[in-house]
């Protein structure tokens, strides 16, 4: 995975400042749901007692998922409160991997691999193809909120499939431009 593009609690102090919105310490830890509480759970019971740090990665996806693909610096908060962790570690690891939106975006998340084996096998050329079809730069949504193009992949560990593309943690390889049409008109 790759390291995300910015620090999503310096974003939000950013922004608060910018918008006179109330500053990080006084913001409120948004509730988490339920079953996002019993998927922190059942993730945390999987390592030594103290140990709840390992479980990070699991609950910031378990958050996300639940907030239309992307987490705010709120729900960031109440995972390292329900963890019991400073929240600087959970900002760390929802800012590092790229699996991980911290911005409203797009229900489908789409990222095209454009490495190397993707590359010599027209990976560039369908990374443009999906830009065109959508109408979208990566890091954008389409106007109806369906589909989120990520900035292109730096290599997801499936060369022999090049070229290929990962829609929400599912990858499809051997694209040729039919296939992406099959997948993507396929969204929701
Ligand atoms: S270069 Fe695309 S998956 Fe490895």
């Amino acid at each position: 995975m790759n390291p995300g593009p910015s620090d999503p609690a310096a974003d939000a102090a950013g922004k608060a400042a910018q918008d006179g919105a109330p500053a990080p310490e006084a913001r409120r830890t948004a509730e988490l749901a339920p079953h996002v509480c019993r998927e922190i759970d059942r993730w945390v019971a999987k390592f030594p007692p103290e140990r709840q740090r390992s479980a990070v990665l699991s609950s910031l996806r378990a958050a996300q998922e639940h907030n239309h693909g992307y987490l705010t610096v709120e729900l960031m908060d109440a995972v390292a409160a329900y963890l019991a962790l400073p929240p600087i570690q959970v900002y760390e690891v929802a800012s590092f991997y790229s699996m991980f939106e911290t911005h409203p975006c797009g229900r489908h998340h789409v990222s095209v691999c454009t490495n190397i084996s993707c590359y010599l096998r027209g990976g560039e050329q369908i990374e443009a193809y999906v830009q065109k079809k959508l109408g979208i730069r990566p890091g954008q949504s389409t106007a109806d909120g369906r589909i989120f193009l990520k900035r292109e992949e730096e290599c997801l560990a499936a060369c022999t499939g090049a070229p290929m593309m990962m829609v929400d943690h599912v990858y499809y390889e051997q694209l040729t431009p039919e296939k992406v049409d099959q997948v993507l008109d396929a969204l929701e």
